[in-house]
Formats: C-alpha cells, structure tokens, sequence
C-alpha cells in the first residue's frame, strides 16, 4: 500500500508539474502587434519559362508585378535590381507579396532612381523541413532560375546586372546558402534569410537532410556574400530562436524583439508580413545600392555596415552620413542668425517645449571636471532633428553669453529608443572621455530647430557608480522578491543593473520596475536587457496602469569563449516624473 502511494504522489508531483509546465508554455506568447502591410493594387504574378522546367514539371519561377507594371514584365522587360525570393517549408510563392509591394511603393515615392525587380520560385508547397531530398531538387531548380533571371536583363549591356540578391523564409533560406556551395560565380552579393533555422533542421529525418546541412558548414563560402538572418524570438514556435544563429556565419544575426523600430516578438509566417519589420529590411536594402553602378553594392563591409545600421544599432542618422561620422571628426559651422543659446547648470532638468519654438535653440550642457558630473544621459522626445547633438568650445560672446561657433557631431553617437509615445532618442556620454578626445570642448549642446510640435529634452548627470548596480540573481527556490533598489534618485533617468549570472537560455527571471511616487500622471519608463552577444536585446515599457514584470531571458545562450567574458545588464531609462523601487523575483 505504501509503495503505490509512494508511486501515486510521485505521479501526481510530475503531472502537476507537466501541468504548469504546458500552462507556462502557453502563457509564453506575446499577442501578435504586427501591422498588415496595406497593398495598394492587385499582385500579379508573370510566369518565366526556362529550361529546367522539362526536369521539375512541379516547379515554377515567376516575376512578381502590380496593375501598370505588368505590362512591362509581361514582355520580359525588366529593368531593376534582381531579387529572388525561396519559400520555405509548406510556403507559397506568393508569399513574397509584402516585401515585393512594400520595395515597389518606396520605389515611387522615394524615386531614388533604381528599384527592385522581385522574382519568387514556385516549389510546390513541398515539406521541404521534413525531406532532406527535396532540398536537393529545389537547389538545382532555384540555382537554373538564377541564371535564367540574369538572362532577362540581356538587353541592356551596360547597366546588366551581374548579381542577385536572394530573400529565403525558414528553409528556403537554407537553400540560399545551399547556393553559394554550388554556384561557380560569385553572383549572390546578399542573401537575407527569415526565420532560416541555419545551425540545424527542427527535425532531422533523413540522410539527405543531414548532409545538406554538413556541405553548407564545410564549404563555408560566405565571404563575397552578405548574409543578413532575421529570427522572430520566443514568438516563433517552429524553429527554437537559438538554431537560427550558426557559429559559422560571420554575419549579421538578429532577433527582431532587437531590431530597432521593430521592437517585437514575431512569429514563423507573420515575418513575411509583419509591416514593422518589412519597412525595416526594405530601408536597408534601399540603403544597400551602390548610386554609381544603381546595383547592389559589391563592398561585403558596406552591406555589413548597411544592416548593421538598420538592424542592430540605428542612431537615426541617413547612412552614409553614419559611417562617415564613425570614421572622421566632422564639425558644423552653427547658423548665425535668429537662434536662442541656453545654458542651465541644474544636475538634472527636463527642458519641456509644449508648443515647439519658433527660432533655433541650442541647448548648453557644461563639461564640468567634478566626478559628480562625468556622466550624462540625454532623453529626447519627439525631437526630430536628425543632427542634434554636439560638441562645442564656448569662445564667441554673443551679449553677456559665451556660445560656440562651431561643434563637433555627436549625433552618430546616440541611438533610438524604444518607446510606446512619441519618439525618443539616448545619449550616454562619458564627458570626461570626450574631454580627453577634445580638449578643447566646454559643452556638450543640443540643438532644436523650429517645429510646432511638442518636444521634451531630459538630461542627468551622475557619478557612475551610484547608478550602476551588481545584481545577484534570485535562487531558483526564493518566495519572495529581492529588492535591487529601494528608491532610485530624484530625477534620474539611467540606471545600470549588471547581471553577470544571466548567461544561459534555461535561465528566466522577472524585474518589477515600480513606481512609488510620481509628480505627472503619464509616465514612461523602459527596462532593457543589453546582451553583449547575439543582437538579442529585449524591451519592456512600465507606465501607469501597467504592473507586469519584465521577463529576463536570452535568445541564446553565452558563446563557450572566453573574449564573451563581458556581462549582460539591463539599462533602465526612467521616467524623471517618478522615483522607482526596482526588484526581481524568478
Ligand atoms: C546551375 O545552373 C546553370 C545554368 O542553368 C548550369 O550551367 C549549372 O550547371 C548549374 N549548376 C549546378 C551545380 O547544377
Ligand atoms: C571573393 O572576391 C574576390 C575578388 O572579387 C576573389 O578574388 C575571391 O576569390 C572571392 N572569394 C570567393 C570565396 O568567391
Ligand atoms: C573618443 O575617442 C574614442 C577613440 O577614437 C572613441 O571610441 C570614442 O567614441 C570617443 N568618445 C567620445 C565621447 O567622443
Ligand atoms: C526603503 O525606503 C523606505 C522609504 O522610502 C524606508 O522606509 C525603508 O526603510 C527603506 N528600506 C530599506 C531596506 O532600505
Ligand atoms: C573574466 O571575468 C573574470 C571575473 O569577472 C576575470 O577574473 C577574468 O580575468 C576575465 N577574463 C577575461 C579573459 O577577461
């Protein structure tokens, strides 16, 4: 009797724990926050015929066109920029119609005088994720339609292109880089895969499957070629998040919960669609046209700059102008003329401008030599002026003030930052630093050109060690929540927490961001996870009425390298109406 007691709770402890185990599971899902994108007119699909259709009667290829357009590509006129998109497994062809439609309306209304011209191969629907041997017939059949793609632009010697760029969602991504294993040209200049898994198949069924997949780790021939993979986290249920990174790929990986602007869990076919993330891609690829050849730039550095840009690390500035900035000092010469010159030499202040300015403002931060004030974080909101931030020396007097006549751009420096109400943009600087770098520089200024929109500019100076706090994480088994800080400093805007224990993807924790006293009713507070490795940051908001943690955790887990010594933390950007307790449980 005591034995099968012993065997009854024994069940009894794992089914509950299953139990929650599958309530957790299901409950792990953000709503989808995706925006459709919106076609303007009816796609149409031309069919290319070509020679590998005697042997793959199943297959098709085709050119993706809307309403006026298809005149052109019914005659097999085709001007543009190649791109070919592979379906992946189970998927259509006409599942490149969001990219496709969303490329051709920037095409009209930017006229940056190119556009794309979107091929898609029809392959049959295939469970191409489950047969190792279709991967095969789809290569040889995709890899014909690429020849057969560049053939079309004949015509036109001088401005032919020589490359094409390749779009693979989930498996057709394999095959993209399956490609560049076969291909005897290097005419695949960036391949963009979605949801790819890259490091392995979600089931490994057959033989064929395995051996696709160890030609693509042994000829690793990426080096001519770009390779930009998107994954949609925790919200895609079919490939686990941490089998599309492969150690293999030199090249830009990202979770789109990271990508700024996008900002959000995706999942498996919503990242065909989801308008947020395809505005996204379609900016960089824009971006990623050389103006002098009007093809697809053949510098992989660039390409790499370009989506690294876009994707991981956007600071709001047009892109050359970007990795000039990184790479040269620039300065400007300010605007003489009707301005206003500010200084305020508060520790912390928010400078509110409810109803815009009329004239030019630039705002003064003095660079103090007091450890009090080496740091400064600068929140704007709404400020939409693309060149913002400077440095300056203070040495022309206008009246009783001293001003700069020129200032050296930090703007390049900044990032933006994810928000629910108008747009924000941070600045951390270490002034002392910067003081090193120019000795010359008194201030640090911003400038607000005239708009009639409300703009918001907060700013904090600190001593970095009070606001950067070790955190030790809580025991698996703690009841209650720990608290990391009780009460965060009147005005403050940055905190850092350093979880240096957060390095593995089994790990999960929540932070309570809570407000205990506020001066405002609205207020807006965001706390980041910054993971050094894998472009995996992730964001949660705290504002009134809106009590839910902020669940920690990673995509994927620490690279076993020792140059990864370098720790995860989470930034709180605060809101300076409220004073916070900030606490963890798991
Ligand atoms: C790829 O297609 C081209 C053109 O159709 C063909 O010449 C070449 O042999 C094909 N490559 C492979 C590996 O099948
Ligand atoms: C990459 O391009 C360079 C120059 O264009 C060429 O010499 C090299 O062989 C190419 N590498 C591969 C792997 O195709
Ligand atoms: C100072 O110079 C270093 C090295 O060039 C650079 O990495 C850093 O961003 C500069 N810092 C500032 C605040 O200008
Ligand atoms: C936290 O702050 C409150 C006042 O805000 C104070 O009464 C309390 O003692 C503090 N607790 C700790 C653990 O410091
Ligand atoms: C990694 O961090 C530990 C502790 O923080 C330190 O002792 C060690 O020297 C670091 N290793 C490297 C390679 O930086």
């Amino acid at each position: 009797m005591r034995v099968v007691s012993g065997f009854f709770i024994c069940s009894l402890i794992v089914t509950i724990g299953y139990i929650l185990g599958m309530l957790v599971f299901l409950n792990d899902y953000e709503e989808n926050r995706c925006e459709m994108t919106y076609m303007y007119e009816y796609p149409q699909f031309v069919r290319i015929k070509h020679d590998a259709d005697h042997r793959f009667r199943k297959y098709g290829l085709y050119a993706y066109s809307e309403g006026r357009f298809t005149y052109d590509a019914r005659n097999m006129k085709f001007s543009g920029i190649p791109v070919l998109f592979i379906p992946g497994n189970a998927g259509s062809y006409r599942q490149v119609r969001s990219f496709a439609s969303v490329s051709l309306r920037k095409s009209l209304d930017d006229r940056p005088g190119f556009h794309f011209d979107f091929f898609t191969v029809d392959l049959n629907d295939e469970f191409s994720g489950l047969n190792g041997a279709l991967l095969y017939e789809q290569t040889d059949y995709v890899n014909n339609s690429i020849y057969r793609i560049l053939e079309l632009y004949n015509s036109n010697e001088k401005s032919r292109p020589k490359n094409i760029i390749l779009f693979g969602h989930s498996m057709g991504g394999v095959i993209a880089r399956g490609l560049l294993t076969i291909l005897e040209e290097n005419i695949v200049s960036l391949i963009i895969t979605l949801a790819t898994p890259h490091s392995r198949p979600p089931l490994m069924l057959d033989s064929y499957m395995f051996d696709y997949y160890h030609k693509l780790q042994v000829t690793n021939k990426a080096d001519n070629s770009t390779i930009v993979s998107l994954s949609g986290g925790y919200n895609d249920y079919l490939i686990t998040p941490f089998i599309t990174t492969a150690k293999y790929l030199e090249n830009v990986h990202v979770f789109s919960p990271s990508i700024p602007l996008v900002w959000l869990p995706i999942d498996h076919l919503c990242i065909l669609w989801c308008k947020q993330l395809v505005l996204v891609v379609t900016k960089g690829l824009f971006d990623a046209i050389d103006f002098n050849t009007k093809q697809i730039s053949q510098d992989p550095e660039y390409l790499r700059a370009v989506f690294h840009h876009h994707l991981v690390n956007n600071n709001g500035l047009k892109i050359r102008k970007s990795i000039q900035s990184v790479h040269s000092t620039s300065s400007m010469t300010f605007r003489r003329g009707r301005s206003e010159w500010m200084e305020n030499l508060q520790k912390q202040y928010t400078i509110s401008l409810r109803n815009g300015v009329q004239e030019t403002q630039y705002h003064m931060i003095r660079v103090l030599d007091d450890a009090d004030y080496r740091y400064l974080t600068i929140l704007t909101l709404n400020l939409e002026v693309v060149e913002w931030a400077f440095a300056c020396a203070a040495n022309e007097l206008q009246g009783q003030h001293r001003i700069c006549s020129d200032g050296i751009h930090l703007s390049h420096l900044s990032q933006i930052s994810p928000s629910v109400r108008y747009k924000r943009k941070l600045l951390n600087l270490d002034t002392h630093e910067l003081k090193r770098n120019y000795t010359e520089v008194t201030h640090v200024v911003i400038r607000v050109l005239p708009t009639s929109e409300p703009v918001t500019i907060q700013i904090d100076r600190y001593f970095e060690p009070d606001r950067k706090v070790e955190v030790k994480l809580p025991s698996l088994l703690s009841f209650q929540r720990n608290l990391i800080l009780n009460e965060t400093h009147e005005k403050a805007l940055y905190y850092e927490l350093m979880v240096p224990q957060l390095t593995h993807i089994i790990q999960s924790y929540k932070i309570y961001v809570d407000p205990i006293t506020c001066n405002a009713k609205q207020h807006h507070a965001t706390a980041s996870l910054i993971v050094p490795w894998g472009n995996q940051n992730i964001y949660k908001h705290f504002m009134e009425g809106d009590k839910n943690p902020f669940l920690v955790r990673l995509h994927s887990s620490r690279p076993i390298n020792n140059n990864w010594n370098l720790s995860t933390s989470i930034l709180l950007t605060l809101d300076p109406v409220c004073r916070y307790s900030v606490s963890s449980w798991n």
